[in-house]
């Protein structure tokens, strides 16, 4: 019998009803080798424009690169050779930075979780769509910094592979085939939502 190499849809165990984009969306390595478009790519990014952000200061900042383009190979240059393995089939990769500071240049300690929200909208948004991510932290951001011409105060914190789900699974390198068939999992609510104090035992279970 021929193996399923590619997957679409993962288990999701989930204990309350919550929205299916939420449910149903999960982080592959291998993608459709269907082209994602420069327009739906910008859909993504509307998405994510409309996220609040701490005093309306957006400190976001997105580079993108379609594959086959010069853009898409100084992306992927700045990735980690673990992230290169699998992400050099992704459609279109993404660059994430924030400005560390606000305007009158003290830090802004809220940036990376604005640009968390950013992402988290582009993600929503994107599974609407039919399209998937996988965000990664592992690139060289002091390269990836350099290359894209960042000033001193922004941070490149994350690259995104972004692309359709169903791509063949026995194209990823043998250790990341499991996982891309494994079940999704999370742990409980009672070891991090406290009605009360913080219970750092709860946490570390
Ligand atoms: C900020 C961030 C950094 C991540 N870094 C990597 C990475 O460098 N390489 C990788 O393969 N996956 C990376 N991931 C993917 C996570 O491992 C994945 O989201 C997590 O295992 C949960 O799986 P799910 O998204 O399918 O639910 C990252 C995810 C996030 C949000």
């Amino acid at each position: 019998m021929k193996k399923n190499t590619s997957a679409t849809k993962k288990e999701t165990p989930t204990k309350f009803q919550i929205l299916p984009e939420i449910k149903n969306r999960w982080s592959p390595r291998a993608f459709d080798d269907m082209p994602i478009s420069d327009n739906e790519l910008k859909k993504l990014f509307e998405a994510g424009r409309w996220a609040p952000s701490s005093n309306n200061f957006q400190p976001w900042a997105i580079i993108y690169g379609i594959k086959g383009t010069e853009m898409y190979d100084r992306i992927f240059d700045c990735l980690v050779e673990f992230n290169q393995g699998w992400a050099k089939n992704a459609p279109a990769l993404v660059l994430s930075a924030f400005k560390k500071t606000n305007p009158k240049g003290e830090e802004n300690f809220h940036a990376l979780h604005d640009l968390g929200q950013y992402m988290a909208n582009v993600a929503i948004q994107a599974q609407h769509n039919g399209i998937a991510l996988h965000q990664m932290a592992g690139i060289d951001y002091e390269k990836a910094k350099k290359e894209f011409n960042f000033p001193d105060d922004f941070h490149v914190a994350t690259a995104t592979a972004i692309g359709y789900y169903g791509g063949d699974i026995s194209s990823l390198p043998d250790d990341l085939q499991d996982a891309e068939r494994g079940e999704r999992k999370r742990k409980e609510q009672s070891s991090f939502v406290f009605n009360g104090d913080f219970n750092e035992e709860k946490f570390n279970q």
